[in-house]
C-alpha cells in the first residue's frame, strides 16, 4: 500500500508578464528568451501573499477530493520560503482553511514535491494520517534581481496543491541529492541579521545560479533517473504513458525527450505561459492535466525534479 492522489487544485496570481513587458525595463527581448527558454510569459504576485496562492490551491483540491478542511491529518508546504522564515507555510494555510492538524514546510528547492510525496507515503503507511494536503508554492518574484536578466527572466510565481490517501498508484520513488555540489552553482543566501557578533555582514540577497551547471545536471539527472525507474521495474520506456519533468528550460525537456527516445507528445510543458515555477511545475502539470481530462485511470506517469542541492527526485504513478 502507497497512496493515491484524489484531488488536485492550483493558485496563480492575477498578473500575466509577457517577455515585451520585461524588455521595457530590462536588456532583454522576447526572441531571446523564447528561443533560450520556451517561456512567453509568467505569472507575477502584485499583492496576493503566497498564503493567498496556497489556500486557493489547498481549496480547490479539497473540493475536488471531496473533502473539508476537518478531514485533512497533515499539511506539506514544499517551498523555498513562505510569507514568514516561521510560522511555516503550512501554518499559515491551515489557519486560512480552518485546519486544525500537524504541518511544516519541505525545503528540497525544485525538487520540493517528490519529496514532500515520500514524506507522505511514510505518514500513511504508518498509519499516522489517512488525508494528507500536499501544497507547493513560490513567490520567486520575491528571491530574484530584477537588475539581473540573467535570472529574473526565468522564474514565476504560484502554487499546486493536491490531496493524497492510502492507495496503490505510487509504485516508485527515488530521492537523491549531490552533498558534494557547491552551492554557488545555484543558491539563494539565507543570512542577514545585525548581529554584533557576526564578523562581517552576512549575506542576505537575491537567487544567484550557474545557469549552464545547473544545464547540464537537469539533462544528465533526469535520463539517470528514468534509467534506474525502467530497471527497477522492469519496464520499457514504451509503457510509460506521460513524463512529467520539472519545467526549467524547455530546452531540457527537448533534450530529454531526444535521450529518452520518446514522442515529445509524452512530455506535457506549461513553462511557456508560467516559466519556472519551481517546486510546483510538477503538481501543476498534474492539475492541469486532470482538469483537461487527458490523464486517466491505468495511465502510468512518470515524474522528474532537479534542484538546488543538487537534489533530485523521481516518482511513477499508475494513476488511480
Ligand atoms: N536577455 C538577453 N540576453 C541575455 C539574457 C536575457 N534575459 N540573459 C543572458 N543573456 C546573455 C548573456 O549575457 C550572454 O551574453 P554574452 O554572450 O554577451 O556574455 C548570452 O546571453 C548567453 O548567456 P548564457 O548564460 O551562455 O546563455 P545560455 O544559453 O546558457 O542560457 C540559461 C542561459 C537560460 C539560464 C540556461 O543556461 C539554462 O536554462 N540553464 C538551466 C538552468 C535553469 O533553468 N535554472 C532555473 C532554476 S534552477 C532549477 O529550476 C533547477
Amino acid at each position: 500500500m502507497s497512496l493515491k492522489i484524489t484531488g488536485a487544485g492550483k493558485g496563480i496570481p492575477a498578473k500575466r508578464v509577457f517577455n515585451d513587458e520585461l524588455a521595457g525595463f530590462l536588456d532583454t527581448d522576447d526572441a531571446w528568451i523564447s528561443s533560450r527558454t520556451g517561456i512567453k510569459s509568467r505569472y507575477l504576485c502584485v499583492d496576493e501573499t503566497l498564503t493567498d496562492l496556497s489556500a486557493a490551491a489547498a481549496s480547490q483540491a479539497l473540493q475536488n477530493a471531496g473533502l473539508s478542511p476537518g478531514d485533512i491529518d497533515l499539511i506539506l508546504c514544499s517551498t523555498v520560503g513562505g510569507d514568514y522564515r516561521t510560522p511555516s507555510l503550512a501554518c499559515c494555510v491551515a489557519e486560512r482553511v480552518g485546519a486544525r492538524c500537524p504541518c511544516f514546510d519541505v525545503n528540497a528547492a525544485c525538487t520540493g514535491f517528490v519529496y514532500a510525496l515520500e514524506i507522505a507515503s511514510l505518514f500513511l503507511r504508518g498509519g499516522r494520517a489517512g488525508n494528507i494536503l500536499i501544497i507547493a508554492a513560490e513567490m520567486m518574484s520575491a528571491l530574484t534581481d530584477w537588475t539581473d536578466r540573467n535570472t529574473c527572466v526565468l522564474f514565476g510565481d504560484g502554487a499546486a496543491a493536491c490531496v493524497v490517501t492510502a492507495g496503490n498508484a505510487l509504485r516508485y520513488l527515488h530521492l537523491s541529492s549531490d552533498a558534494g555540489a557547491d552551492a554557488a552553482v545555484l543558491n539563494i543566501p539565507g543570512g542577514g541579521g545585525n548581529s554584533p557578533f557576526a564578523a562581517g555582514k552576512r549575506d542576505s540577497a537575491f537567487l544567484r545560479m550557474q545557469g549552464q551547471e545547473v544545464f547540464k545536471f537537469a539533462v544528465g539527472i533526469v535520463e539517470t533517473e528514468m534509467l534506474r525507474m525502467l530497471d527497477a521495474l522492469k519496464l520499457s520506456p514504451e509503457q510509460i504513458d506521460w513524463l512529467l519533468l520539472h519545467q526549467a528550460n524547455k530546452r531540457i525537456i527537448d533534450c530529454a525527450v531526444a535521450k529518452l527516445k520518446q514522442p515529445k507528445e509524452k512530455f506535457p510543458c506549461n513553462i511557456d505561459r508560467y516559466g519556472n515555477l519551481s517546486s510546483v511545475s510538477i503538481p501543476l502539470l498534474l492539475f492541469e492535466m486532470l482538469e483537461d481530462g487527458r490523464l486517466k485511470p491505468g495511465d502510468t506517469v512518470f515524474m522528474s525534479a532537479f534542484g538546488a542541492g543538487l537534489t533530485a527526485g523521481s516518482c511513477l504513478m499508475v494513476w488511480e
